[in-house]
Formats: C-alpha cells, sequence, structure tokens
C-alpha cells in the first residue's frame, strides 16, 4: 500500500513540496491550507499533470484534517513571514500560534505520523511542535541544515566547475545569522575543500552561505525561497520513507550533545523509518564548537521570550 505524506501549508514551499513529493513518487500526497479552494485547487493541478509526468499517487488538497490520517509523514510549512513594522517576538507569537494549532490537529488526527518542521523562525518552532503533539523527540526535527548545505554546495561547485552532487558540507547551528558552515567536514569527493580554494574565496562561499536566505529575498521582493527549501524538505521525507538512513543536518532536540541541553539546533543525524535514528557528535575545530553553542543560546534566547508572550 502506498504511503500517506501530508503537506500542511499549500503556499509556495508546501506546494513545492507537494509537487517534488509526486514526482518522486513517495506516496499520496495530501495538501492542507486555511485558506478555502487553494489547496483543494493546487492540489487537482498537480494531479492532472500526473499523466504527463507518470506519476500515480493520489494528489488531494483539502482545508479538513481529517484527510490526514493514516500520514507516515506530515511537513510543516504554515506560518506567516515577517512584515514590515512587525517586531521578532510579534512573529514569533503568530507563528506559534499557526503551528502549535497545525501541531495539534496532527496530534488528533495523524498520530503515528513523523513531522519535519519548515516554518520559521524554524528551530523554535520545531519546539512548539514538539510541545503541542507531545510525540519523542526522534519524530520532530526541522528542515535547515539540508538547505544551508546545499546552497553552500552549490556556490562550491559553481566557483570550481564541478558537479554539486560531488560537493559535501555540513552547515550545522541555528536557521539564521548565527548557523555555522563546517569549513573542516566540506571536500569535494573527499578532497578537502582547503586544498581546493584559497581562505578568501572560501570565506566568501561561507558569509554568502549565511546570508543565502536573504539574497533570494531581495531579489525576489515579494517572498522567500522555496525551490530549495521544498527540495530539502524532500530528500528528508524520502530518507524517512525509504529508511534510507540518511546522514544530513537536522535541526534536533539535543540532550547534552556538543554541551548544548533542551533546545533544537541543526547537527548531522541520522534519518530513517525511525525518524531520527542517531545524532552524531563529530570533532569541530574549538571555534566551530563555540560558534555552535553561541546559536544555541539564541535559541535559547527565543525560547524564554517565546514563555512571556504565551
Ligand atoms: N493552517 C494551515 N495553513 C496556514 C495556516 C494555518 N493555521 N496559517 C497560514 N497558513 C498558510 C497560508 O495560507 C499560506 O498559504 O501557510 C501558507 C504559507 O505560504 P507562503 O506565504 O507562500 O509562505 P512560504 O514561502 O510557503 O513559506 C512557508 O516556510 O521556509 C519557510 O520562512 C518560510 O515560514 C515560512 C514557511
Amino acid at each position: 500500500m502506498k504511503k500517506k505524506i501530508t503537506v500542511i501549508g499549500a503556499g509556495n514551499v508546501g506546494a513545492t513540496t507537494a509537487l517534488f513529493l509526486a514526482e518522486k513518487r513517495l506516496g499520496d500526497v495530501v495538501v492542507t491550507d486555511i485558506v478555502e479552494g487553494m489547496p483543494q485547487g493546487k492540489g487537482l493541478d498537480m494531479l492532472e499533470s500526473g499523466p504527463i509526468h507518470g506519476y500515480c499517487g493520489r494528489i488531494k488538497g483539502t482545508n479538513d484534517y481529517k484527510d490526514i490520517e493514516g500520514s507516515s509523514v506530515v511537513v510543516i510549512t504554515a506560518g506567516l513571514p515577517r512584515k514590515p513594522g512587525m517586531s521578532r517576538s510579534d512573529l514569533l507569537a503568530v507563528n506559534k500560534k499557526i503551528v502549535g494549532g497545525v501541531a495539534e490537529q496532527i496530534k488528533t488526527h495523524a498520530p503515528d505520523a513523523t513531522v519535519i518542521v519548515v516554518s520559521n523562525p524554524l528551530d523554535i518552532m520545531c519546539w512548539v511542535a514538539l510541545q503541542a503533539t507531545g510525540f519523542a523527540s526522534n519524530r520532530v526535527f526541522g528542515m535547515a541544515g539540508v538547505l544551508d548545505s546545499s546552497r553552500m554546495r552549490a556556490f562550491i561547485a559553481d566557483e570550481l566547475d564541478v558537479h554539486p552532487a560531488d560537493v559535501v558540507t555540513m552547515v550545522l547551528g541555528g536557521h539564521g545569522d548565527s548557523m555555522v558552515p563546517v569549513v573542516s567536514m566540506t571536500s569535494v569527493s573527499g578532497i578537502p575543500l582547503t586544498d581546493l580554494m584559497p581562505k578568501e574565496k572560501i570565506d566568501a562561499i561561507v558569509d554568502r552561505t549565511r546570508k543565502g536566505g536573504g539574497e533570494i529575498v531581495n531579489l525576489l521582493k515579494t517572498g522567500s525561497a522555496f525551490y530549495s527549501p521544498a527540495a530539502s524538505a524532500v530528500e528528508m521525507v524520502e530518507s524517512i520513507l525509504l529508511d534510507s538512513k540518511r546522514v544530513l543536518p537536522c535541526s534536533v532536540y539535543l540532550e547534552g550533545q556538543y554541551g548544548i541541553k533542551g533546545c533544537y539546533i541543526g547537527v548531522p543525524v541520522k534519518i530513517g523509518a525511525g525518524g531520527v535514528e542517531k545524532v552524531y557528535e563529530v570533532k569541530l575545530t574549538g571555534e566551530e564548537l563555540k560558534a555552535l553553542q553561541a546559536s544555541a543560546q539564541a535559541v535559547h534566547a527565543d525560547m524564554e521570550e517565546l514563555k512571556k508572550i504565551s
């Protein structure tokens, strides 16, 4: 029997995620949104491209949470972007309400699902989803590091004129200015990046990676990135459904690893049918570890702020 995958939020990221899932033939896809008619319209449009693309899974758009029953994986992309005049805590409060509400519906209607959070601010929204679902933390984690690493891999491949799939890297830490691109773990098919590029070039790529989301926002002007976030979420869904045990940087709940406790932060993990099956505690340089811990402190500060808001 085909597995069911639900995408909550049928905006740019959600609809693109649904399309990529269908194209990969990973199962039946349900896409939901609060806006009436919109997910139904997008779902039907995707379904009607099936005969040409050759995918056979069902795709259904809905406003009804009953339709998510039996989902193996749920991807949360619902949320509002920051608007002019909105403070960071305003955004935290609004998205806490949205993601918290969505997570409660998942708890009720898809209690066996593994949840991948995409909504921003990512690391803190993972925590909101963890609390609202009450699921074990290996079943609630966030997509950020796959995207940030993919950006860095693309920049390196472009600079060196090599196949992007041969570029390996890990961007750890929080999804934002404090992310930690780990140069010591970056290579092209095992050849250390530091042997292939001068330091200034590497520094420039690290800086561009950190600002990668903003670069797209500045170009689009009316929204944020969605093709690469959707592709990144789908890579994680695939590893769960196929139990392929990919080792990917994901935002997971740490309980002492890297000296970080009680918050979500991006680190390398093994993803399989059991969700997060292993957290890898890799050797980082002193500077990288300090940056990771500082990143966790920023997430902790947001958690404290959120406790005050609620
Ligand atoms: N339940 C379901 N859907 C909701 C809810 C809710 N309570 N609240 C809002 N939505 C929907 C909106 O109606 C909209 O269709 O979430 C969708 C968000 O889509 P976009 O505004 O297009 O945003 P998008 O670019 O898809 O980004 C979604 O992913 O990468 C992150 O930062 C990004 O947090 C943002 C999220």
